[in-house]
């Protein structure tokens, strides 16, 4: 299997930072916000950091704010959503630099999302009084989709930016809990199939709200534990492939209800090691695949997890590396 190779890994991160105009830069054109935050953080893992130019990624980032609404796009002149919001928050706070950031405009796209989402959604179940959102779900974006990502999403920024005051925490977690299925997972909404993807999202945003007593670990813990399959890797649901990005969907999860030990580590560290490309760089999902930053970020914060020598630590809910969460919540 080899050893981790990380010096290579913080030359592909570079290095696809800098192709701008390549392929695979353009069909992720779209993603660039997400791209950035899985390529920093990866460095930042491998304490690599230096290797890129913070002021030039911070003065980008803001380009990519949507003025009217404070949300952030995927890329400059993108429209905003969630989901490019929470990874310009994870930026600026793995730089260091959460106090460019109009705090309070952030906040009231978030607020302005949920508002959007009752009167698309919930015209059945509001609160006439108060526009109270009853079921305590979350859109992403304008259009309304909804998902345990969106509150995922909703509660980790807020947190990170020290204003979950502005949202109903209560209806945010029982809505979670009406996602919780017999299985003892979670899905994208009520009765949704059990995903560990989901799961991430959903036992994340109870960790966060300290509200973690509402899940069964051990019934969960044994959904997770069974995503291990005979090639080492995990899964996301029962019958699928092994893929790296589920080192990361399923092992935070297991951590963060503390029954990670009922996994096989070696066999996992082996599967993530040999989905490397040891010349080139980067992680891919499986095996002899192509790799690219997504999978290469999770295959390193699979690592983490398990312990790996040389990397960081990451915080399992917040997706950040643990001396970066440490700095936002303690050091003020
Ligand atoms: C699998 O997606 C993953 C999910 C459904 C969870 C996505 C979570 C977020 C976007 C929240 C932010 C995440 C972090 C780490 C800060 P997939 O489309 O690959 O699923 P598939 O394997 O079923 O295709
Ligand atoms: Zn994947």
């Amino acid at each position: 299997m080899g050893e981790l190779e990380g010096k290579k890994h913080v030359q592909y991160i570079v290095s696809v930072e800098k192709k701008k105009d390549s392929f695979e830069a353009l069909v992720i054109e779209h993603l660039r916000l997400n791209g950035a935050y899985w390529g920093l953080t990866t460095l930042d893992l491998l304490n690599e950091i230096e290797a890129v130019k913070p002021d030039e990624i911070v003065q980008w980032i803001m380009q990519c704010q949507d003025i009217g609404s404070g949300g952030f796009g995927g890329n400059v002149g993108h429209d905003p959503h969630l989901l490019y919001t929470l990874s310009a928050v994870q930026v600026l706070a793995l730089l260091n630099r959460l106090d460019v950031l109009d705090i309070d405009k952030v906040s009231d796209f978030l607020r302005m999302i949920v508002q959007l989402y009752l009167l698309v959604h919930l015209s059945l179940y509001l609160d006439v009084a108060g526009l109270q959102n009853e079921d305590g779900s979350f859109s992403g974006d304008m259009w309304g989709e909804v998902d345990t990502r969106f509150s995922y999403i909703a509660i980790c920024c807020l947190s990170l930016l020290g204003q979950l005051s502005k949202i109903n925490v209560e209806s945010t977690v029982n809505y979670i809990v009406s996602c919780k299925n017999l299985d003892g997972g979670f899905g994208s909404i009520p009765g949704g199939e059990s995903h560990a993807g989901q799961i991430f999202c959903c036992v994340g945003t109870l960790a966060i709200t300290g509200s973690l007593h509402h899940v069964d670990r051990d019934l969960l813990g044994w959904w997770l534990c069974e995503r291990q399959c005979k090639d080492g890797g995990l899964n996301g649901r029962p019958e699928k492939l092994a893929d790296v990005c589920y080192s990361w969907w399923v092992l935070s999860s297991l951590v963060m209800i503390d029954r990670v030990h009922w996994i096989d580590k070696e066999k996992l560290t082996r599967f993530i090691l040999n989905c490397q490309d040891k010349e080139n760089g980067g992680i891919s999902d499986r095996p002899d695949n192509a790799v690219d930053v997504y999978h290469t970020y999770f295959g390193v914060a699979g690592l983490s997890l398990l312990e790996y020598p040389g990397i960081k630590s990451i915080d399992p809910a917040y997706a950040l590396p643990v001396d970066v969460v440490n700095r936002i919540f303690f050091s003020k």
